[in-house]
């Protein structure tokens, strides 16, 4: 048995305080009656609906995902791009990304059919660390990488505080690789960090998301998510704490 709010998040229609305030609302049937208590329980075979559209409840699953360069994060695409639901064609449940990478960025990405676990880790407030590597046009002086950890100011705010490390510099190539770790998760932000500080991206390559990195995946391939892994991400998500 479950609570009716969770159940509701769960499946991915809002957050659990959304969910709540449905029922309140009298939006929510269960089994055709509308229930406005928030403690209501119902198990498996109880049939939800919100506003008269019913709740699936699939098992939850929880993968992770190297995702290649020139994938769209996204369940379809109007143009028959690829995208990252094409790489799970054994997967019935019906997973989706939790927060995303730019097409032409590839990396770490977290995959799962548990809209509630998304919420959570997408939320403004209590991001996880995600750690990129990304190969720019050019030597930064130390002086601006030293911009980009203290916050550089972009259309839409500054930045948070971030780590920052040079990896390697070719002077031959005029080009560097630069390490980034930031716990926000704003459109674009890397590349249009490094945009503000004179630079563009070339490459950018997730590596961690949280404690989890890529080791053993190729580009495409995904492992499932142990039970402990998922359980850690909730409680970082949850406590903001271990950033
Ligand atoms: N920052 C970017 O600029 N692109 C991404 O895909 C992720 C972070």
């Amino acid at each position: 048995m479950e609570r009716l709010q969770k159940v509701i998040a769960q499946a991915g229609f809002a957050s659990r305080r959304k969910a709540e305030q449905w029922i309140k609302d009298g939006k929510v049937t269960v089994n055709g009656q509308v229930v406005k208590e928030l403690g209501t329980k119902v198990s498996a075979s109880d049939k939800v609906e919100v506003s008269g559209i019913p709740v699936e409840r699939q098992e939850k699953v929880y993968f992770l995902f190297y995702k290649p360069r020139g994938v769209i994060s996204a369940v379809s695409d109007d143009k028959n791009r690829k995208v990252v639901t094409d790489y799970f064609p054994l997967v019935e449940e019906r997973i989706f990304p939790v927060g995303r990478l730019d097409y032409d960025t590839s990396g770490l990405l977290i995959m799962t059919n548990d809209g509630e676990f998304s919420n959570l880790l997408t939320h403004p407030r209590y991001q996880v660390e995600k750690t990129y590597v990304a190969r720019i046009n050019g030597i930064p002086k130390r002086h601006m990488l030293k911009q980009l950890e203290t916050g550089v100011e972009l259309e839409d705010g500054k930045t948070a505080p971030a780590k920052v490390k040079e990896l390697s510099a070719d002077k031959r190539k005029q080009r560097a690789l630069i390490e980034i770790t930031i716990h926000e998760g704003r459109n674009r932000q890397v590349r249009r960090m490094f945009e503000a500080i004179g630079f563009e991206v070339q490459k950018l390559k997730r590596e961690r998301y949280a404690f989890l990195d890529l080791k053993g995946l190729n580009a495409g391939e995904y492992r499932e998510l142990t039970a402990h892994e998922v359980k850690r991400l909730r409680t970082l998500a949850e406590t903001g704490s271990l950033r």
